[in-house]
């Protein structure tokens, strides 16, 4: 596998950064994840865009313009095997000698990429949906910033695994629902699709939105609001979306069945949609 560290392209076991590296030290950085089809970048103009979102929310300075990392971007998907990749990219403030604060001067960011294989989900979890727990989310106030510091996420998204699920949908407050631990999440209720707002308690998911447009653009009803705990447990259907997830059903929430415990209507709407925009849009040259 070829990496991109600091303007080289190598085999990622001959990658090194400096121990004193503040994502080492403080988790003091940024990342994004980009889908790859057909070697074309996925939403490329909004991944860096909300990358930039993230660097000004950390007052970091991006090191590149749109161009730059777009050259950055397509010669390392050059590099690596596979139509289909997902694009990893890592920014962080540099190395310099421990101080919470910014090192003053500023040194030079770490700049990380790599790619891998794009999984898809398999056909088992499209047929039988996937089973999610909740739990509180103990998150900072800046979830939209994608920032690398995801220790809650990473305990969050444990928690589920240990309960035998895939995925553990975030309560805020005790009264409404934010997102999963890696994914964004939807509610169905009488036909109606029900998305919670991107504030700063969610990180604003490209698949997210693509889901939303799909609605738009084909008449099913679409409402943007947050979505109360109660109404989470008397969904209809409840459906979880990531870049690398797509589109998937949940059918079942701590233990119990959501809706009829089968992937529902909206499920194989929203899907099949997704689908043909993936072979119509994103695989078009
Ligand atoms: N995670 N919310 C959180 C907390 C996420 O980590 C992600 C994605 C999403 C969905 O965003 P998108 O549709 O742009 O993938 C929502 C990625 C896949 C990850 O951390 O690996």
């Amino acid at each position: 596998m070829t990496i991109y560290l600091n303007g080289q392209y190598m085999p990622i076991e001959e990658a090194k950064i400096s121990v004193l590296d503040r994502g080492f030290i403080f988790g003091d950085g940024v990342y994004e994840v980009i889908p790859v089809y057909s070697r074309k970048a996925f939403r490329l103009a909004e991944h860096l865009r909300r990358l930039q979102h993230s660097m000004d929310g950390i007052k970091l300075a991006n090191p590149h313009s749109d161009s730059e990392w777009a050259g950055i971007i397509n010669e390392l998907i050059a590099c690596n095997a596979g139509e289909d990749q997902y694009l990893y990219l890592h920014i962080t403030r540099g190395a310099a000698k421990r101080d919470h604060a910014f090192p003053n001067p500023p040194v030079p960011p770490t700049v990380f990429m790599m790619s891998n294989p794009l999984p898809t989900p398999p056909a088992e979890l499209l047929h039988s949906g996937i089973a999610c727990i909740t739990a509180p989310d103990n998150r900072w106030l800046r979830c939209d910033i994608k920032a690398i510091a995801l220790l809650p996420n990473v305990l969050l998204r444990q928690m589920a695994v240990d309960a035998g699920c895939a995925e553990t949908i975030l309560i805020r407050d005790n009264d409404f629902m934010t997102e999963g631990a890696a994914s964004n999440i939807f509610a169905v209720k009488g036909g109606k699709l029900l998305a919670p707002p991107k504030d700063n308690l969610m990180l604003p998911g490209i698949t997210y939105d693509v889901v939303l447009e799909l609605a738009a653009a084909n008449g099913i009803p679409y409402e943007v609001r947050k979505i109360a705990v109660a109404e989470l447990f008397a969904a209809d259907e409840l459906l979880l979306t990531s870049s690398t997830k797509e589109v998937l059903a949940i059918t079942q929430l701590d233990g119990k069945p959501v809706g009829t415990g089968q992937p529902g209507a909206m499920f194989s709407r929203l899907h099949a949609l997704y689908q043909d925009f993936k072979r119509d849009v994103m695989r078009a040259a």
